[in-house]
């Protein structure tokens, strides 16, 4: 019989600095009123200027691997789910195996934005099944307060940094991942961008005076398809794991809004305890929010050997995925 994967551990990273609704009331026309009841967020945690994702990534796959009780050395691939990379080359999965000193793994970058960590786990789950010694950090994390228009009051409220991390390996029992379902829609890839920066447009005046260095959001569309993605793959995946709503313990989705995760929580009949909710302390952290919630729910004690854990997440692109597992 085929192994299944599991996490062994996980770890998770956030800047020490706090920015709270109250600072930002300070720096532009909003008011923690409006954050709190229209997003969920409090405050979010923002990098000082000689913090890196890379930092952050590192610092969670640390955690992550002595949970786990795995050295460095012994681990066979890194894989970083990021919109926001150090540098465009090299990747941020070859910084975190410098930092590491993990010199016999494998390292690469997965661009699914704010499904980056899903990609980056259902990858890692291949290759386990394929070899269940391997030992693979999925990682996800992400430095967006630099790729934030600090005048723009419709995103500068919401996004912020972080990162989390995985330690994926061969399951010796029932425990470990389920069913992955990966998705994306480039159709409609212009409602949530950061156009500058790669090589279409040239960094000059222009694209700096249009902003396009940073993230533009049509909030209202991309709200629209979030739910509507979210809640199909939830059930797509918890359909291919055999499972009710009644068999879930715990549904950990993407925090980029406590709107979406209520109406996660209704459309898929779910007590409040069963959905995790961290938004407010951290905002949307794109492809660390379902890291850092995951390793919120393990040191929390909120994950208990043999629940049904479903993990979903939506994001730019459109990307959107699932992932079912038993803890
Ligand atoms: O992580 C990737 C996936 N991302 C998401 O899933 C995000 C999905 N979208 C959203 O979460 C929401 O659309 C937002 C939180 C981004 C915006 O909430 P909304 O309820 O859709 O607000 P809106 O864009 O419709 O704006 C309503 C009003 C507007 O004013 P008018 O035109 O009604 O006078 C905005 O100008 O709220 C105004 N507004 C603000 N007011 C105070 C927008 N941002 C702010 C702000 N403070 N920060």
């Amino acid at each position: 019989m085929i192994k299944r994967s599991k996490i062994a551990g996980t770890g998770s990273c956030v800047p020490v600095k706090v920015l709270t609704n109250k600072d930002l009331e300070s720096m532009i026309d909003t008011s923690d009123e409006w954050i709190t009841t229209r997003t969920g967020i409090r405050q979010r945690h923002i990098a000082e200027p000689d913090e890196n994702n890379s930092d952050l990534a590192a610092e969670a796959a640390r955690r992550a691997l002595s949970m786990a009780g795995v050295d460095a050395a012994d681990v066979d691939l890194i894989i970083v789910g990021t919109l926001t990379p150090d540098m465009p080359m090299p990747s941020v999965a070859c910084l975190v195996q410098k930092a590491l000193g993990a010199w016999n793994a494998g390292a690469f970058d997965v661009s699914a934005t704010c499904s980056g960590f899903l990609y980056s786990l259902s990858i890692a789950d291949k290759f386990v099944k394929e070899n269940p010694a391997m030992k693979i950090l999925a990682i996800g994390s992400e430095v967006l307060s630099r790729r934030t228009n600090w005048q723009d009051r419709t995103t500068c409220v919401l996004f912020a940094d972080g990162a989390g991390a995985a330690l994926v390996t061969g399951s010796d029992d029932q425990s470990g991942l389920i069913s992955t379902c990966l998705h994306a829609d480039g159709k409609v890839w212009d409602l949530l961008t950061i156009r500058g920066l790669g090589t279409a447009y040239p960094v000059d005046q222009d694209l700096l005076s249009k902003g396009w260095q940073y993230i533009e959001m049509k909030g209202r569309d991309v709200f629209k398809h979030a739910v509507k993605a979210l809640e199909s793959v939830a059930n797509e995946c918890m359909e291919r794991a055999g499972w009710n709503n009644d068999d879930l313990d715990l549904l950990i989705a993407h925090q980029a809004n406590i709107r979406i995760l209520d109406f996660l929580r209704e459309r898929l009949n779910l007590p409040s305890e069963k959905v995790f909710i961290n938004i407010d302390k951290y905002g949307n952290t794109s492809a660390a929010s379902i890291p850092i919630a995951l390793d919120e729910a393990n040191r929390g004690g909120r994950l208990k050997k043999g629940d049904n854990i479903l993990l979903i997440s939506f994001g730019g692109g459109f990307t959107w995925a699932g992932v079912t597992m038993r803890w």
